[in-house]
């Protein structure tokens, strides 16, 4: 690193917002022809670091130089000027317009589509993007609205390139994807910045590691001279266990028995196709499958989400008794103790109200009877000072409006409520997504806990080495059939994978 001059340094830089250090005289480095992958917690301050060079954000004090020059950087043009470009975590593209319209949004001098057009084709020649420029944004997938999110940065000539999660919203086909292109990029010369909470990405992707705690610079290394545990007590402070517990099941019996359950999407395509199995009290059910197997119709129709074709759902209660959830509404389910965990890709969309603080929005949640893990009947004050305290949020306090927290930290509390509410039935899928490591654990640790009392959980998650580690059994779902339900102990993650994409055949039961 020595002989080299950075492409940038930042130096001493500080940024509060009222009482809230957000930077604490932070020093950071970044190389041409380097990916730097900029770790730390929820809330230790990455973003606004970032932010700081993109022009979002002004700091309170400190220097920065552009290949040994100080700059200052007041805008987000000063920052392209720069040749500083940055994707957020929320995309700013206009839905309406086309991506050729998007990339040139914005920029001087004559509009001519046509010369974009070409010049975005080269673009995305040039690094293997595929990007249609007279697509409409509304038209397009996620993975498809951030590459041009890249390819806009591009366009206006950026050289170094900051991702802010980038990957939090991708599927592992697409991340691949986009780490081929961000390695192009590496290798001619620009210098990348990626923001992640996924470690084997960080191994696998990254050249050297710098990590943020509580605002401040801890250290940075060479990835090769690093690993997953150093680098998480590095950016927790201390020693943390990366294992997952998995208690035997005590006393599981059927609670949710679903049979030959077909759903078809508005549209009438088919989602689920006559899917049966049965969910046990205590026991952790993971769900395994591609993105759009049917994931995500499975939980919203025991939620009662969504309308169902055919098939029977039935909840069955500690007297054994049964009772039919088709047909009943979302309400009187959630009433009977089945809670609906979905973290969506946008984590404000997902059911908080953004101008209320903690403690009313955990009033939003109907509380049933029985006891909660939070301890029963709590007042939502204290239940949200519960959740603040048990899951780390970092909050001023529970009367900070949901809008101000950080995604991660927003996403701790909607979990947390969901945990809280005491459910016999905890649906929940993408816990962790966009969570740090630590936290994520954390989660995980509940999730076993609610099991241990009697909870019968079905966890959807994208990271297939942790639903391995988790659940009791798994269920593979593929193309909306059940491709096999294998036990969680002692299974393959290959086997997982293949069953994943091509159905298993007579392994209906385990
Ligand atoms: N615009 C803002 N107003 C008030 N507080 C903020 C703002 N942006 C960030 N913060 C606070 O600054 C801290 C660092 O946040 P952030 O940079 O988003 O962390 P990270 O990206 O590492 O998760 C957090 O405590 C967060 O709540
Ligand atoms: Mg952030």
């Amino acid at each position: 690193m020595d002989n080299k001059t950075a492409a940038v340094k930042m130096r001493n830089i500080t940024k509060t917002f009222g009482p809230v250090v957000a930077n604490d005289k932070v020093w950071l480095d970044i190389y041409r022809g380097e990916i730097l992958a900029l770790l730390g917690e929820n809330g230790s301050g990455k973003t606004t670091l970032m932010n700081m060079l993109s022009g979002i954000y002004f700091p309170d004090e400190g220097e920065i130089t552009i290949d040994g020059k100080e700059v200052v950087i007041r805008s987000p043009k000063d920052a392209f000027d720069l040749g500083i470009g940055m994707i957020h975590q929320h995309f700013k593209l206009v839905d309406v317009l086309t991506a050729a319209e998007n990339i040139v949004l914005g920029l001087e001098g004559k509009l001519d589509l046509k010369a974009a057009a070409e010049k975005i084709r080269s673009i995305c020649d040039a690094y293997g993007f595929e990007v249609d420029p007279n697509q409409k944004i509304y038209d397009m997938s996620v993975s498809q609205k951030q590459t041009v999110e890249i390819v806009k940065v591009l366009y206006r000539g950026a050289d170094i390139l900051i991702l802010d999660e980038p990957t939090a919203v991708l599927t592992p086909q697409e991340t691949d994807k986009l780490f081929a292109v961000l390695r192009n990029m590496r290798d001619d010369g620009k210098a990348i910045v990626i923001i992640t909470h996924k470690m084997h990405e960080v191994e696998e992707l990254s050249d050297r590691v710098a990590i943020l705690r509580h605002g401040q610079f801890i250290g940075d290394m060479p990835t090769k001279k690093t690993n997953a545990q150093e680098m998480t007590n590095m950016m927790v402070g201390h020693a943390v266990t990366l294992n997952i517990d998995r208690p035997e099941p005590k006393d599981a019996r059927p609670r949710i028995e679903v049979k030959n359950l077909t759903v078809r999407s508005i549209d009438g395509i088919l989602k689920l196709d006559g899917v049966s199995f049965t969910a046990n009290s205590g026991e952790i059910l993971g769900i395994a499958g591609i993105s759009g197997c049917g994931q995500k119709e499975l939980l919203e129709s025991i939620a009662g989400l969504q309308p169902v074709e055919s098939g029977s759902i039935e909840y069955i209660e500690d007297d054994g008794r049964r009772e039919q959830l088709i047909g009943k509404d979302p309400l009187s389910i959630a009433q009977m103790g089945v809670a609906l965990s979905f973290v969506p890709e946008d984590r404000l969309g997902m059911g908080l109200v953004a101008n209320m603080d903690l403690a009313d929005n955990m009033m939003l949640r109907s509380y049933r009877r029985g006891k909660s893990f939070f301890t029963d009947r709590k007042s939502p004050k204290q239940l949200a000072e519960d959740v603040v305290r048990r899951l780390d949020v970092n909050t001023p306090g529970i009367s900070t409006p949901v809008r101000r927290l950080s995604g991660g930290n927003v996403q701790k509390v909607l979990v947390g409520r969901e945990i809280s509410s005491a459910p016999t039935v905890l649906l929940t899928a993408y816990a962790v997504r966009g969570l740090d490591i630590h936290s994520s654990y954390t989660i995980y640790d509940l999730i076993n806990k609610q099991k241990a009392a009697g909870v019968a959980v079905l966890f959807v998650g994208e990271d297939l080495d942790v639903l391995l580690e988790l659940s009791d059994r798994i269920l593979v779902l593929c193309g909306g059939k059940v491709s096999g339900i294998v036990p969680g102990r002692g299974a393959k993650k290959r086997d997982v994978g293949m069953m994943m994409t091509k159905l298993g055949g007579d392994r209906q039961h385990a």
